[in-house]
């Protein structure tokens, strides 16, 4: 069905293909022009201008399809996040539902269920994590990418510019085709959700990741590995739609909040574990390699598994019909059969969101406009800190400044534990010091840090030296303070700020843009990142420092603080009292008001 559906409204819309050859031609012609900065990195050619345009392209085709499908993932999901929503239309009946809170409790089958849903998260992570030490491994080098092998070793002789050693199109594509395939992942996934639950599409998350993980560790050519990346980042898409909406509809109201800041930590610890069998299986050369993206399969048979015994959630089942059983699962995971007033909120805040027709239009409103640019500006500004280069290929980074292969794998074990170890310290004090002070404190401590690495490199590492050691440690522990504030920072909040800053009626909307804009940011870094070295070698730091200036700035000015305000009080408490959002906020002036059901 999913298959004819796509046949149907993705290839139909012929109008797409004019879009991509349109794009396609412009990208090429700024590219041409030396447009600085980003394309800067890149060879000026149709084919690298095909791979910019085209996740954006991708994004338009799937878009008039994935709105057809939010529409019905909204009503559900929206159901389950916006508990205060219902609470207020069951206004009558607000003593029992403190009774419920009081009577609900975290019971041992959900914090089974949430476990095991949440290596998801890991998988995540581990695939986020995986591929830069890869790349790093002489025999993964040696039987895919032969031209880099070449290159590399032309560099221990002093023939080849140490900046450019990894620059090349395919081995990036290795590393970016998995976030394509995520977007697109993540738009199935949301059908799936909203039609066949949440349970099912963790299953196809794991059969995508035991498929996946399996075709790469036995990969004999570069199309079965990118076809392998491809099933993972399918997988990617799959968990990143169901998981957390998965734990957030199983959790009691009180912890749900800090539940999503969870699966972030989840994400970091995946790509921990990954660093660490990095480091491991390097020492097994050739085959290495095959072990790192082999791996991957232990984590999946877990997440499969699991997905057989986990329950669905009672929001799930309720808003596909099956009332009587809805109430069953409620009762089973709350430890009391009190869950009436609870089981009421489910029921009225579905039919609630269902008085919503577009969730899309909605968000085109004019009072949209406020929580949509932030939620997209976040997560640009998210990936264009520059964190990915790191967690992609701070392995072939080492190497570029000097380091053998096994102190750079170690050098970026330190770094992936920096970066769990900081989200944690961010879900300590994200609720008190709130958003805004860690996101401005965070931009000066990246701004400076990218700035002294870029200085570094600009004074020290010419094309054919490597750093002394001194310099080089110096370096590594630069990039660790750097890693540390962007986990208690935009690491942590790109996916807490969109998820309580959009009104009830366009929240899932608004939270499935956001992330189709940071898949598409991430394409972008991982795709261009070793040819922006190798063209502005020092001054992709300098680059990235820039951004965060800008960030810096966007955060004083544009970003208001949300700590503590309730989810459904954004509006009158936030952006209408925000100097320069309240003016898209006068009702009265929306042309797109009233997109609700009569
Ligand atoms: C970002 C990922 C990144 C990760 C690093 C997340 O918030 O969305 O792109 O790899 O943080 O921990």
């Amino acid at each position: 069905m999913i298959t004819i559906d796509l046949v149907q409204k993705v290839l139909q819309p012929s109008l797409a293909w004019v879009y991509l050859f349109f794009l396609v031609s412009v990208t090429k012609y700024f590219c041409d022009l030396g447009f600085p900065a980003l394309l800067a990195g890149l060879h000026c050619n149709t084919y690298s201008s095909t791979w910019f345009s085209l996740p954006s392209s991708i994004a338009i085709f799937l878009g008039r399809w994935n709105i057809s499908i939010q529409q019905k993932a909204a009503t559900m999901a929206e159901a389950a996040i916006s508990q205060a929503e219902a609470s207020a239309t069951a206004a009558t009946d607000s003593a029992a539902v403190a009774a419920v809170d009081d009577d609900a409790k975290f019971t041992f089958y959900i914090a089974i269920c949430s476990t095991l849903a949440a290596t998801g998260g890991l998988l995540f992570g581990y695939d986020i994590g995986i591929s830069g030490g890869v790349t790093a491994m002489d025999g993964f080098l040696e039987k895919f990418f032969h031209r880099v092998h070449r290159r590399q070793q032309a560099v221990k002789e002093d023939q080849e510019d140490n900046y450019c050693r990894y620059d090349d199109q395919e081995l990036q594509l290795f590393t970016s085709s998995l976030y394509l395939a995520c977007l697109v992942g993540s738009i199935v996934g949301s059908r799936t959700c909203s039609k066949y639950g949440r349970k099912l599409a963790i299953q196809l998350a794991s059969i995508f990741y035991l498929v996946g993980a399996a075709t790469n560790a036995s990969a004999y050519d570069l199309s079965m590995l990118i076809l392998g990346r491809i099933l993972v980042g399918m997988g990617d898409g799959f968990v990143l739609q169901a998981v957390p909406l998965f734990l957030s509809e199983l959790a009691p109201a009180k912890i749900r909040g800090s539940l999503n800041i969870l699966f972030q930590l989840n994400v970091t610890v995946g790509i921990l574990i990954a660093k660490t069998v990095n480091y491991f299986a390097a020492q097994i050369y050739p085959w290495g390699w095959r072990l790192s993206l082999g791996l991957a399969e232990a984590l999946a048979i877990v997440l499969f598994l699991g997905s057989l015994v986990i329950t669905e959630t009672p929001t799930s089942l309720v808003e596909r019909g099956h009332h009587q059983r809805g109430l069953a699962v409620l009762e089973k995971i709350r430890g009391t059969s009190n869950v009436r007033c609870e089981y009421k909120q489910i029921i009225l805040a579905g039919e609630a969101s269902r008085q919503v027709k577009d969730p899309y239009r909605s968000l085109l409103s004019r009072s949209c406009r406020p929580p949509l640019a932030v939620a997209v500006a976040v997560q640009i500004f998210t990936q264009f800190t520059g964190i990915n280069v790191i967690m992609f290929y701070a392995p072939l980074l080492f190497e570029t400044i000097g380091f053998k292969t096994s102190a750079s794998l170690l050098s970026t074990v330190i770094v992936g534990g920096i970066n769990a170890i900081a989200t944690v310290v961010s879900i300590a004090l994200v609720d008190r010091a709130g958003r805004r002070v860690l996101l401005m404190e965070a931009s000066v401590q990246m701004f400076v840090t990218q700035a002294a690495i870029g200085g570094i490199l600009a004074a020290k590492l010419t094309a054919s030296s490597s750093l002394e050691t001194g310099t080089a440690v110096a370096v590594v522990v630069l990039i660790c303070l750097y890693v540390m504030s962007f986990a208690w920072s935009w690491g942590a909040f790109c996916c807490l700020i969109p998820s309580e800053i959009f009104p009830l009626e366009s929240r899932t909307a608004g939270i499935s843009c956001s992330m189709g804009i940071n898949m598409i940011c991430t394409f972008i870094i991982a795709q261009a990142f070793l040819s922006m070295l190798c063209r502005m070698r020092a001054g992709t730091f300098f680059f990235f420092a820039g951004w965060t200036v800008v960030m810096g700035l966007f955060v004083l000015f544009l970003l208001p603080e949300t700590n503590g305000v309730p989810i459904d009080d954004m509006s009158e408490r936030v952006w209408k009292q925000h100097w320069f959002w309240k003016s898209f906020m006068d009702d009265d002036q929306d042309p797109e008001a009233g997109n609700h059901e009569k």
